[in-house]
């Protein structure tokens, strides 16, 4: 205050008009530091701006802001111009549903305190792998239903490869249409304790992809998982305390399951184990994995059924080329016979054709074919 009278002051000395200028600029930034911008709503250190179709981030924000709301606006591109000012103290920051398509490099590179941020239901389809500075410090990513396809999470996936998320410690990657998980995706992630990986297409867990994380929470449920390798339930194993939940997957019942039978028999960890059902094959449909007995499973559709249909066929052409022969033997031995047949045949056919013949020349006398029709009738 002492600054902005000693100008007033000034002024009214000089009467100067940049002077005058300067007084409002200065003025506009003392005020806006602390004021709360267009269509929010601020208290101590919080901001909301929800649901008011905004289309960038509203500037300028207050400096001590702490959380941000931008839930609900229309904010589609997230670039360097974003934050243009720092704001220190800014740990999380939501912006659910703004249908935001591009992340670019360096956007929260002016919040160096950023703990929690949730991205989740947009469509992103550019995620800058440099995004975050290389010294972030988030905790908390929130990416349920966020990107658009497959496609555009690859340079996001490349981002967790790179050390630039190193101290997360949740993510959530549920709704995301995955198929698989790209090599060595969370191998870097050593403080990662909670993975939401749920009502995805998963379709198979590769060796090695959960082994690093410290995990306590998993969330596998709705995906595509047939079952689950020997090297997989080991990495589950070596995590002491962790819940995984895996209902939802079109579990394939047979002999290769043991494995995971006999494990959620005996481990603690599976959280939903009571809702682990067959859903192949069709006789052991919805049938809990916890109620199945070794002596039911059948390897149908072993690994080995090439290995399996070769044999078959080999064996079919076996009985068919005997056939043939035993055939053949047959016609040869019988030959006499045969053309004795084939005369009778013969004969009977030509009985046959002058029969019809006859009838023929009956039917097609116009005077008789009355009297034809009556006569079938
Ligand atoms: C969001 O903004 C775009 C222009 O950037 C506009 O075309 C679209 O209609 C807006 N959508 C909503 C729901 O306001
Ligand atoms: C993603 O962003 C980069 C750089 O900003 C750009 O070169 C590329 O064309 C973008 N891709 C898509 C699909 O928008
Ligand atoms: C992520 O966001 C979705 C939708 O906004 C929400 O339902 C979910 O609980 C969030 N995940 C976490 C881990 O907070
Ligand atoms: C994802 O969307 C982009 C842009 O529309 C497209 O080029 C790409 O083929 C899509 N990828 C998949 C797997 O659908
Ligand atoms: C992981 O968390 C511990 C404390 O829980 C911290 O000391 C360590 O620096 C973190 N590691 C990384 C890579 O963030
Ligand atoms: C699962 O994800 C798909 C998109 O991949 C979405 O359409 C569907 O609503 C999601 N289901 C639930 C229960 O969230
Ligand atoms: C996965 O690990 C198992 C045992 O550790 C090994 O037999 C198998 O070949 C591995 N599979 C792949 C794809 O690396
Ligand atoms: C899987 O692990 C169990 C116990 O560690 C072992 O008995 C079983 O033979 C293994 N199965 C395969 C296919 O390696
Ligand atoms: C199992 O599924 C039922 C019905 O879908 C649900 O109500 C129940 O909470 C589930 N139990 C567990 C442990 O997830």
């Amino acid at each position: 205050m002492r600054v902005v009278s000693s100008l007033c002051f000034k002024r009214t000395e000089t009467r100067d008009n940049t002077t005058l200028l300067r007084l409002l600029f200065f003025f506009s930034v003392l005020v806006s530091s602390s004021s709360c911008p267009d269509k929010c709503v601020c208290s101590t250190s919080t901001v909301k701006c929800v649901n008011q179709g905004l289309l960038e981030v509203p500037q300028p924000l207050p400096a001590n802001t702490k959380t941000l709301h931008l839930t609900g606006n229309n904010i589609s591109r997230l670039t360097d111009g974003s934050f243009p000012v720092p704001l220190e103290l800014l740990t999380d920051l939501y912006l659910t549903g703004n249908q935001v398509e591009l992340v670019d490099h360096n956007v929260f590179n002016n919040l160096p305190s950023l703990r929690l941020l949730d991205l989740s239901n947009n469509r992103i389809l550019n995620f800058s792998a440099q995004a975050f500075p290389d010294d972030n410090k988030l905790l908390d990513l929130n990416l349920s239903r966020a990107f658009y396809n497959r496609t555009s999470m690859d340079e996001f996936f490349n981002m967790l490869r790179h050390d630039r998320a190193l101290h997360l410690t949740h993510l959530d990657l549920s709704n995301n249409a995955l198929v698989v998980l790209p090599e060595g995706t969370f191998s870097r992630l050593f403080n990662l304790t909670s993975l939401s990986l749920q009502n995805n297409s998963l379709i198979f867990i590769r060796n090695g992809t959960l082994s690093v994380p410290p995990l306590h929470e998993l969330d596998l449920r709705d995906n595509a998982l047939r079952e689950l390798p020997n090297a997989t339930l080991m990495d589950f194993s070596l995590k002491p305390g962790l819940r995984v939940y895996l209902s939802g997957n079109p579990w394939l019942c047979d002999c290769n399951i043991e494995d995971l039978v006999a494990w959620l028999k005996h481990s603690e960890q599976v959280a939903d184990e009571q809702n682990v059902t067959c859903s192949d094959p069709d006789v052991m449909l919805r049938l809990p994995l916890l109620q199945i007995e070794h002596l039911k499973l059948e390897c149908t559709f072993s690994g080995d059924m090439k290995g399996v249909l070769e044999t078959s066929y080999v064996f079919l052409g076996m009985v068919l080329a005997l056939i043939g022969v035993i055939f053949l033997l047959v016609l040869y031995l019988n030959r006499k016979g045969i053309k004795r047949w084939m005369y009778n045949i013969r004969d009977a056919c030509r009985d046959h054709m002058e029969g019809y013949h006859y009838r023929y020349e009956i039917n097609s006398d116009p005077r008789l074919a009355n009297l034809s029709l009556n006569s079938d009738i």
